[in-house]
Order: C-alpha cells, then structure tokens, then sequence
C-alpha cells in the first residue's frame, strides 16, 4: 500500500521479545536488550527487600510482570520499536502509590547502586540523568495530581 505507514505503536498484539543482544543506540550510548533486562531486575530485587520502598510496592503482585513491562518502558524511551500492548500511566500509580521526595530519594539510591553494579560508565552516565530528571518531573507532576484531585472531589468545593 502507498497510504500512510502504521505507527509502530500500533500493534495487533504482543510481538516477539527482541533478544539479550539486540542492540538500541542513544545519544551515542549503546543498549543491549540484556542490559536493559539484567538492570531492571537487579534493581527491582533490591525495591521488592527494601525497608522504605517495599510497603509503597505492594500493588505488585507479579514481579516477573512488572520487571518485563518496567525492561520495554526503558526499552522504548531509549527508542527501541515497542514489542508489548503496553500503555504507562506512572502520575497515578505513584500518588496512589504514595510518591513523596524521601520515597524518591531512596528510590534513586538504589537505582544508582544498581547502575554501578551493572552498567558500563557511560551507560551509567545517561541513565542516572535520565531518572534523576523523571523524578523531578514526576515531583511536579505528583503535586499537580494532588491539588486537581483535591478540587475536584466528590461533594466537596471547588475553592480551597
Ligand atoms: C525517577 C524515579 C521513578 C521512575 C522513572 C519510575 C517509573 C515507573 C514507571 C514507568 C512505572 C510504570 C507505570 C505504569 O505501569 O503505568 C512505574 C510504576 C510504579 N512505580 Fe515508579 N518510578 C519512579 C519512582 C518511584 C517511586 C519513588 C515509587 C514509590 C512510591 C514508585 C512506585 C511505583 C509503583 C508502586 C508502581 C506501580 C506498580 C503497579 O503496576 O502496581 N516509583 N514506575
């Protein structure tokens, strides 16, 4: 067909996981899917046993789950095609969560530590970046919720 081509983001149905090796480039840093995969679930092992964060991560039931859809949203920022039917929605799973700055704090502590592990320097680099700039974004974003949340409650009143 000549018409318009699909947007990648359009999909029947899940595809096919792309392999340990396959490769996505950005900015100049390489990514194979392994890494990505290998990264997420070190990182979520270490979440699910935390003192601070494993109350907030209760919601998941599935972690096996969580960590394949959590690899093809890192997958997919760093420009990879999409592979799942995956929509993301994190401004309200993480008020409902209880998103706050020292859940934050930790959040990406553990995140760094996991990227030290793991990750080559500049890997590391970008990635560290990348979330410390999500979570700001996500702190604004929290506080946006809460106050639209606030005034738009059932019964309650639109001042305030
Ligand atoms: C920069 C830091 C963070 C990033 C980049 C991040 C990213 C994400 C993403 C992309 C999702 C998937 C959303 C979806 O499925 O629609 C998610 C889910 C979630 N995140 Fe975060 N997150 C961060 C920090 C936190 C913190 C501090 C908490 C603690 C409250 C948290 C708790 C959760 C929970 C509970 C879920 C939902 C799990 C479920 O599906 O039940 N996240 N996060």
């Amino acid at each position: 067909m000549d018409g318009e081509p699909e947007p990648p983001y359009i999909l029947a149905m899940d595809s096919t996981i792309p392999s340990a090796d396959e490769m996505i480039e950005v900015a100049g840093v390489t990514f194979r899917h392994g890494d990505l995969d290998q990264i997420v679930s070190s990182f979520y092992g270490k979440v699910a046993g935390d003192d601070l964060l494993k109350d907030p991560f209760r919601s998941v039931h599935d972690w096996p789950e969580h960590i394949k859809r959590l690899t093809h949203f890192w997958w997919t920022r760093f420009g990879g095609p999409p592979y799942l039917l995956a929509q993301y929605a994190p401004v309200p799973k993480h008020y409902f969560a209880g998103f706050s700055e020292p859940l934050l704090k930790r959040w990406l502590e553990l995140f760094n530590e996991t990227l030290e592990e793991h990750a080559q320097p500049e890997q590391k680099a970008l990635w560290s970046s990348v979330v410390d700039r999500m979570g700001q974004a996500f702190l604004v974003k929290n506080q946006m919720f809460h106050e639209y949340l606030e005034k738009n409650k059932p019964g309650g009143s639109s001042e305030s």
